[in-house]
């Protein structure tokens, strides 16, 4: 009985409810999440695009997962090259990230945003960024509109600055403790 139900939770949502693509995007606008530029290269350009769905994976050894719509430039840059960087901003880079989400945008103009270095994969680094981690792509899962990278950290480097965040359409700021 125990492993029927096993088996039960194992399954696919087949023959439930479905929810619907805006409803789900409507919902995910209230969850408060970090704002960070993934970069990589194609051949040799650089190629970066805002993000607010990069997360942990794994600590030993470290990992990001970090999802890219298959549409997206970076995502094709990434299968090839297997390399990239996320890049967490700070609260005073928010025009960072509204370079970085504008669809089609010249790659030459967006990168004259912000100082960037380049890290030991080849990947664009963002100088003053609160968090950058230089990694290269163990894994690649497909999931409906999103590849998920499964990246490995090979370099970390951060600032001590305040997180820019994104909830409700906004970019905002932490400013109070508990
Ligand atoms: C707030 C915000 C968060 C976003 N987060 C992601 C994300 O996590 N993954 C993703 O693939 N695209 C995300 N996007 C969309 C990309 O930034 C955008 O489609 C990309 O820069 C366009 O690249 P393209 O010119 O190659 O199409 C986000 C857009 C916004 C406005």
């Amino acid at each position: 009985m125990a492993d029927e139900h096993m088996a039960d939770a194992a399954q696919p949502a087949i023959g439930h409810a479905a929810i619907d693509a805006d409803d789900f995007r409507q919902v995910m606008r209230r969850v408060a999440t970090p704002v960070a530029v993934v970069t990589s290269v194609c051949g040799d350009d650089r190629v970066g695009m805002t993000s607010t769905s990069v997360c942990f994976a794994a600590v030993d050894p470290p990992a990001l997962l970090v999802p890219v719509k298959r549409s997206a430039r970076a995502a094709a840059a990434i299968e090839d090259s297997r390399i990239l960087a996320v890049n967490f901003l700070s609260e005073v880079q928010h025009g960072i990230a509204r370079a970085f989400l504008a669809e089609g945008a010249s790659t030459a103009v967006v990168f004259c945003e912000g100082s960037w270095s380049k890290g030991a994969t080849g990947a664009p680094l963002l100088r003053h960024s609160v968090a950058s981690f230089d990694c290269v792509v163990e894994d690649v899962l497909a999931t409906g509109t999103h590849l998920i990278f499964v990246s490995r950290v090979i370099a970390t480097s951060s600032d001590d600055a305040g997180a820019l965040l994104y909830r409700d359409g906004f970019f905002r700021r932490l400013d109070e403790n508990f």
